[in-house]
């Protein structure tokens, strides 16, 4: 009865406000692939409404009044299905569908059924709904009105991940399970964990304690792009393996596998300083504080290294019920094996003989992945390695991810493989996003936007039908090099996410960017709920101008009381007043940089002109040294020596919840009259949390405007 004077209370007030209601729009990411809706009477969600589920359901229903609470304020209540003939009801009907993970929503007046064809696909309808519901930001408590039809939805690809690598920056815990939430409202299925790297090893091993004790940390970290500088601050982490069982229930919860990868032989300098002896030289080696790929390499000749490596995956196959496991194999130099006695012994031993595709050494690695493979397979799983691994002779049964582009991908469908395509021309997601750089914060490099996601053909048209049916799916990866916060993370998965969600859910024969823009419009609503970073530039195309209105400084005498950097000097002082605006890069030539001077300008106005405000941008890419300025002092004066301040602005300094870019700043003052304007921008020192603290912040300043 309460329930009845309050839906009708409800709809009298829309229709006395003559307001929009609220209203499920099934236009999401992915788009489901067959929605059909008709005339009938909405289905109502109110605060009310029950869920009711079959056995084995009920995670997913509590999932699903969550996700309602979280968008219109109120939790669903939810019960066991015994029958009922309203709300929302949450079945597996495994019958109903060709293929798992697939759902239906059938949307009545009086009753929303999601079906799936098993518990995964019940999640898939969850996920969907939630997507279509709108979100009540002032007007909590809200009903909301579900247009009548039945939506059917499957996934193309059974393999739907993104891969995150905590190793070179460790992600706390937490992070990593909002990672999780963010593959579950994708619709994703596989989160790939790359848990050993170089400068870090991540995963606790009882029986190798050293590795998280001494692997896990390292003692500094080379300052910006590979140099010589490198900080003294000690980075690191480790998850535990009770850490590690909370995750893997935590995505298990979500439908997501977490596939633990330990990357082997290369990729193995933490574990190489915990134990030199695994090394072909015998080290001494260092937790390393520098990207790239170190040359030193586990031992393939020394059997203790092959036991200490089958040790690892043992103990990873207790942990983790993954039924893939990933083992690497990826860039993995040559030197020392080449010039290892040990090494050069097993190849003999082993006979075995290079030839014109491929160095013994090669071969080498080969033994080594058919060794782990091996391990792995005596235990019912099956081995992931990156494509360098079809250097060789790799068995058959190993699953291939493809990263150097789609060419390995292809050539292992060709010869037998399962894929999985991660190709870093389209899916690098620690690749740019914008080509105005300066305004990114900075990455390893590339350029990766979300149209170019959002093009990849995953099936590649050079395979027959029979050998594209081993491209088992598609991952997007995140490298942290360069990535140092979560934040970070964020801003480089959203929205290029969304695309990729589209090609692993739906693989369009046929697609419109424009129409899934849109859609990705509705998306941000979700990030801005639950606190995600995220990139706008699909959003707001920025139109650059890359010249700035006459103004009374343009293109007057100007002199600087400091010189910029050497290397940031370009033309001189008349870069400053110019007309063209800083754009691009630092080093565009467009910016005047300085670190530790302040950029100190005069400009003569060739006349006494009554001024009242002074302008300028500034770049800020923390990562890269540059901090915005501290301070904007103006001074005036009629003869050109003896000047008066008449304007002095203080400007905290940005911090890593900040976004770098390319910022105006603006210093008004009451109008006075003067030929000579004097422009004194200073900068901050590096701040305490900054890996170069101690060391002067850049500034780069462009195109002083007076007016
Ligand atoms: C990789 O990006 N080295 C797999
Ligand atoms: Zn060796």
């Amino acid at each position: 009865m309460k329930n009845t004077i309050f839906l009708c209370f409800a709809m009298l007030l829309f229709a006395a406000c003559n307001q929009q209601r609220p209203e499920a729009n099934y236009d999401i990411i992915p788009q489901p692939k067959e929605v059909n809706l008709n005339d009938g009477k909405p289905f109502m969600i109110i605060a009310s409404t029950a869920v009711y589920y079959e056995a084995g359901l009920q995670r997913e229903a509590l999932f699903l009044s969550e996700y309602v609470n979280d968008l219109l304020g109120y939790g669903l209540e939810v019960r066991e299905y015994q029958g009922q003939s309203n709300g929302i009801v949450l079945q597996v009907a495994k019958e109903n569908f060709d293929q798992a993970e697939a759902y239906q929503i059938d949307i009545t007046p009086k009753q929303v059924h999601i079906t799936g064809a098993d518990a995964a696909g019940v999640f898939y309808g969850i996920q969907t709904l939630r997507k279509s519901l709108p979100i009540a930001s002032s007007e909590k408590k809200m009903p909301v009105f579900l247009p009548c039809g039945t939506i059917r939805d499957w996934p193309n690809f059974g393999y739907r991940g993104m891969h995150l690598d905590p190793c070179r920056h460790f992600i706390p815990l937490d992070s990593v399970k909002v990672y999780i939430d963010m593959l579950a409202m994708h619709n994703m299925n596989q989160f790939h964990f790359h848990l050993s790297e170089d400068q870090g090893w991540r995963i606790e091993i009882k029986k190798y304690p050293e590795l998280t004790q001494i692997g896990a940390y390292r003692d500094g970290t080379v300052i910006g792009h590979n140099g010589n500088l490198y900080d003294t601050i000690r980075h690191g982490g480790f998850y535990t393996q009770d850490e590690l069982r909370d995750l893997i229930q935590y995505a298990a919860e979500r439908h997501i596998n977490i596939i633990p990868e330990i990357d082997l032989p290369g990729h193995m300098q933490a574990a190489l300083a915990c134990y030199p002896q695994l090394g072909c030289t015998g080290g001494p080696y260092e937790v390393w504080k520098r990207w790239g790929v170190s040359e030193d390499v586990l031992c393939a000749g020394n059997e203790e290294a092959m036991r200490f490596a089958e040790d690892v995956l043992n103990e990873v196959m207790d942990l983790f019920p993954s039924p893939y496991i990933h083992i690497g194999g990826d860039e993995c130099p040559k030197v020392r094996w080449e010039q290892c006695p040990k090494c050069q012994k097993k190849i003999k031993e082993l006979g075995i003989k290079g030839d014109e595709r491929f160095s013994k050494e090669d071969y080498l690695q080969s033994y080594v992945m058919n060794r782990m493979a091996k391990a792995v397979e005596a235990r019912g799983r099956r081995v992931i390695g990156w494509d360098e691994i079809l250097e060789g002779n790799v068995s058959e049964t190993a699953i291939i991810m493809s990263w150097r582009g789609t060419e390995g991908g292809i050539e292992a469908a060709r010869k037998g493989h399962d894929v999985i395509m991660a190709p870093s021309s389209h899916l690098y997601f620690d690749y740019y996003q914008s080509e105005d750089i300066a305004s990114e914060p900075m990455c390893i490099g590339g350029y990766l936007p979300v149209e170019r996601v959002y093009a990849f053909q995953p099936l590649p048209e050079v395979l027959t039908p029979e050998q594209q049916q081993h491209i088992i799916g598609v991952q997007a990866n995140i490298w942290t090099e360069y990535i140092a916060h979560f934040w970070h993370v964020q801003y480089m998965a959203l929205p290029r996410m969304e695309a990729l969600t589209e090609i692993q859910w739906n693989n369009p024969q046929e697609r419109d960017f424009d129409a899934f823009v849109e859609r990705c419009r509705k998306m941000t609503q979700f990030y801005d709920l639950y606190h995600y970073t995220y990139a706008k530039h699909i959003f707001n195309p920025q139109v650059w101008a890359d010249t700035v209105e006459t103004n009374l400084a343009t293109r007057k005498p100007i002199t600087l009381r400091q010189a910029p950097a050497e290397k940031y000097t370009y033309e001189g002082a008349g870069v400053l007043n110019d007309g063209n605006l800083g754009r691009g890069a630092y080093n565009s030539g467009k910016w005047l940089g300085f670190c530790g001077d302040p950029m100190d300008a005069v400009i003569d106005l060739e006349q006494p002109a009554a001024i009242k405000q002074v302008r300028f941008h500034a770049l800020t890419n923390k990562g890269a040294w540059i901090y915005n300025p501290s301070q904007v002092k103006v001074l005036v004066s009629d003869d050109g020596e003896n000047f008066r301040e008449v304007a002095h602005k203080d400007i905290p300094i940005s911090t890593w919840e900040d976004r770098d870019g390319i910022f105006a700043y603006e210093v008004a003052f009451e109008p006075v009259t003067a030929r000579f304007v004097e422009v004194c921008v200073r900068g901050f020192d590096l701040p305490e949390d900054h890996s170069g603290y101690g060391n002067p912040a850049w500034i780069f300043v462009d195109e002083l405007e007076v007016n």
